[in-house]
């Protein structure tokens, strides 16, 4: 039996700009997926139990084909892209491996909300990939785990998926992301992240037609994204210089061009404001937007203890950078 960990992330900036070639910063967050496996050298199949926040519970047995679903009471998609996501790791452990004929148990147990903005299916990706290669007796280095996952989450998403969140919870940290080129940012100081969380999610294809289009019809709508490639590059230099009053400025900046194209809501925009008044540093959506998490960067327990009173915020927690990224568990 072999259990591997990997954190889920928030983007501090750069989200739907980095789709146009533009860079983006996301950070790995202290909120992980665990996963544990256990070959079994009888049948080839796959037995997935999942215990998550939004799959509440739920064992699977699964034999790779899509007329095999499994018969349990979540929505099919869900239930197909998890399988998808599993599948898929395994695959590449046993290709790493070079071994075919053998099956595993797999056991997901998450902290990270599914579908909000959070990086969930990458952590749970990249951990799946760790525990099942070692359990096969071979030890991947964190950057080719990283592109394992990717060609995961690519195929599973129809080739929509960046790099950022399975290079960001392979490696841990602040990373910086532009196109396939993904490299850890050095001497970043802690970030007292505080995530607020609406419940809900966004639809990434619809959110990220829809900037398209924008940026198709409005010449300004075009400006909007390079002017978040802007903020990205002076958010690296101010995190890399420690000066986070300068990041969280970026923040709120960033929210305010991510809301003109479009991609927030208003829960979201009502957490960040929230977050505002409590005088965080700064605060903005994360990931695809429409519904799901805001970040905001708070040294105090302010923000914290704001969100947890703002209507519409279902959870609140405080989750630090986490400098490690995929790691064995006992
Ligand atoms: O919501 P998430 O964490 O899947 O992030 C989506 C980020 C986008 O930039 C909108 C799309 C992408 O693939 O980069």
């Amino acid at each position: 039996m072999t259990t591997s960990s990997a954190p889920g992330k928030v983007y501090l900036f750069g989200e739907h700009a980095v789709v146009y070639g533009e860079p983006a910063v996301p950070c790995a967050i202290e909120r992980r997926a665990r996963v544990t496996v256990e070959a079994r050298h009888t049948d080839e199949r796959l037995r997935v139990q999942a215990n998550d926040l939004t799959l509440d519970g739920f064992t699977v047995t699964w034999g790779g084909e899509t007329e095999d679903r499994p018969d349990v009471d979540v929505p099919t998609p869900l239930v197909e892209a998890a399988m998808g996501y599993i599948d898929g790791a395994i695959e590449q452990a046993k290709d790493a491996a070079e071994v075919s004929d053998i099956g595993f148990d797999v056991t997901i147990e998450s902290d990270i909300p599914l579908g909000a903005g959070l990086g969930s299916s990458a952590a749970v990706v990249v951990a799946t990939i760790d525990a099942a290669s070692r359990e096969l007796g071979v030890d991947l280095d964190s950057e080719v785990l990283a592109d394992r996952a990717y060609q995961v989450e690519h195929e599973v998403q129809d080739g929509e998926a960046s790099r950022a969140d399975t290079f960001c919870s392979a490696m841990g940290g602040a990373v910086r992301v532009q196109g396939d080129d993904c490299r850890r940012l050095r001497d970043v100081p802690n970030l007292p992240f505080v995530v607020g969380y609406d419940g809900g999610t966004g639809d990434t294809g619809e959110l990220v037609a829809g900037v398209r289009a924008l940026k198709e019809e409005y010449e300004f709508a075009d400006d909007t994204v390079e002017a978040i490639g802007d903020i990205v590059r002076n958010g690296e230099a101010a995190l890399e210089a420690g000066n986070l009053e300068e990041v969280g400025r970026l923040m709120d900046f960033n929210h305010g061009l991510l809301s003109a194209l479009g991609v927030s809501a208003r829960s979201l925009d009502t957490m960040v404001w929230a977050a505002r008044e409590a005088d965080a540093l700064g605060a903005k959506l994360t990931g695809a937007g429409g519904g799901g998490c805001i970040v905001a960067l708070d040294r105090t327990e302010q923000t914290h203890t704001a969100l947890e009173y703002t209507p519409g915020c279902e959870e609140a927690f405080r989750a630090d950078l986490d400098t490690d990224g995929v790691r064995p568990e006992e």
